[in-house]
C-alpha cells in the first residue's frame, strides 16, 4: 500500500517538523484544503511534488470564511478518506489542525483584503469570506513557511486574492495557479458536488457549457452584453438560481466593457437547490 502522509494535529509538532525541513535545506510546497479530496485537489498535490522537495497538505475547514446561515456543519469532512487520497500523492505531511488551535479563546485579529477581493463578485453574495480566507491562508503560511503555496483556478478570485495578499504582505512565497480540473461531462470538481442529487447531478455540467458557448462566441467576435444576457438566461432556464455570471478582465477583475478590454475571464456562481456551485473560464 503507497504510504500515507504523516498526520501533524498540534503546532509545536508542526513547528518542529517545519524546523527540521528548513535545518535540512528542503523546498516546501503548501497545498491548503479543506479536505472532502478529490481529483482537483490531488493535481494540487502532484504539481507541488513536482515544484518542491516537501510537501505539506492542510486540511482544515475554516469557520471564519463561513456566514452563519452557510454549510459550515454539514461541509463533508472525512479524514480517513482524505488521507487514503493522499497516499502515493506525494505529500509528506498532512497539517490538520483542531478548531481551537487555529483560534484560540481571545483570538482578534482579522486580516481584509481589498482589490480584487472587493469586485461585486463572490464578495458581493459572501461578504465574510475573503477576510476568512485570507486570514487562515496568512496563519498557513507563517505555521508552513512554504517556498512555493498552490491554488486552483477552480475558485479563480481566490487566487487572484492570495496573489495580492502574498505581493501586499511582502510574503517571500510564490503563489502557483492550477488548472482547474473537471469530471468527463465537464462538472467542475468540487467538495460540494456531494451534495447534488442525482438529478441535479445530471442538470450541473450546464453551467460549463453555457460558460464556454459563450467564450467561444465571445472569441468568435460577439457583442458581450448580449451573450452574457443568453447565457444568463440559459442557465436560469435549466434550473439553476443565479447569482452572477459575468464577463471580467481576467488580471484585475474589474467589469469590462468589450472584448478590447480583455483578456477577459468569464465567471459564474448559480445556485441549484441547496448547493450553490462556482466556475469559470477564460475567452
Ligand atoms: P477547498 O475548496 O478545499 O480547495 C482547496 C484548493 O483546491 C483551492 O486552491 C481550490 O481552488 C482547489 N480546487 C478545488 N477544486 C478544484 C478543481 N476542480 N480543480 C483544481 N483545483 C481545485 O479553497 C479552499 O478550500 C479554502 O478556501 C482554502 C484556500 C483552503 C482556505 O480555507
Amino acid at each position: 500500500m503507497a504510504r500515507q502522509p504523516h498526520v501533524v494535529r498540534t503546532l509545536p509538532a508542526l513547528r518542529r517538523a517545519v524546523a527540521r525541513l528548513r535545518q535540512t535545506q528542503q523546498t516546501i510546497a503548501l497545498v491548503p484544503t479543506m479536505g472532502a479530496l478529490h481529483q482537483g485537489h490531488l493535481s494540487l498535490v502532484r504539481l507541488a511534488r513536482q515544484r518542491k522537495r516537501k510537501v505539506i497538505v492542510s486540511i482544515f475547514v475554516n469557520p471564519a470564511q463561513f456566514a452563519p446561515t452557510e454549510d459550515l456543519a454539514s461541509y463533508p469532512r472525512d479524514l480517513d478518506a482524505d488521507l487514503a487520497a493522499l497516499a502515493g500523492s506525494g505529500a509528506d505531511l498532512a497539517w490538520v489542525p483542531a478548531s481551537e488551535t487555529m483560534y484560540p479563546p481571545g483570538f482578534a485579529t482579522r486580516i481584509v483584503p481589498g482589490g480584487p477581493a472587493s469586485v461585486d463578485l463572490e464578495d458581493k453574495f459572501r461578504p465574510h469570506f475573503f477576510a476568512g480566507v485570507a486570514t487562515v491562508v496568512t496563519k498557513l503560511f507563517l505555521q508552513c513557511r512554504p517556498d512555493i503555496a498552490i491554488f486552483g483556478e477552480k475558485d479563480y478570485q481566490q487566487l487572484k486574492v492570495i496573489r495580492s495578499l502574498a505581493t501586499d504582505l511582502d510574503l517571500p512565497i510564490e503563489i502557483l495557479g492550477a488548472p482547474i480540473v473537471r469530471a468527463s461531462d465537464g462538472l467542475a470538481m468540487s467538495s460540494r458536488n456531494a451534495y447534488l442529487s442525482a438529478a441535479e447531478r445530471t442538470v450541473a455540467p450546464t453551467l460549463y457549457r453555457v460558460l464556454k458557448g459563450c467564450a467561444e462566441k465571445i472569441a468568435g467576435g460577439a457583442e458581450l452584453a448580449p451573450v452574457i444576457a443568453q447565457g444568463r438566461a440559459a442557465i436560469e432556464r435549466a434550473g439553476f438560481a443565479l447569482d452572477y455570471l459575468e464577463a471580467r478582465n481576467a488580471d484585475t477583475l474589474r467589469p469590462i466593457g468589450s472584448a478590447q478590454d480583455g483578456p477577459i475571464r468569464l465567471l459564474v456562481a448559480a445556485r441549484l437547490g441547496h448547493t450553490r456551485l462556482i466556475d469559470n473560464v477564460g475567452v
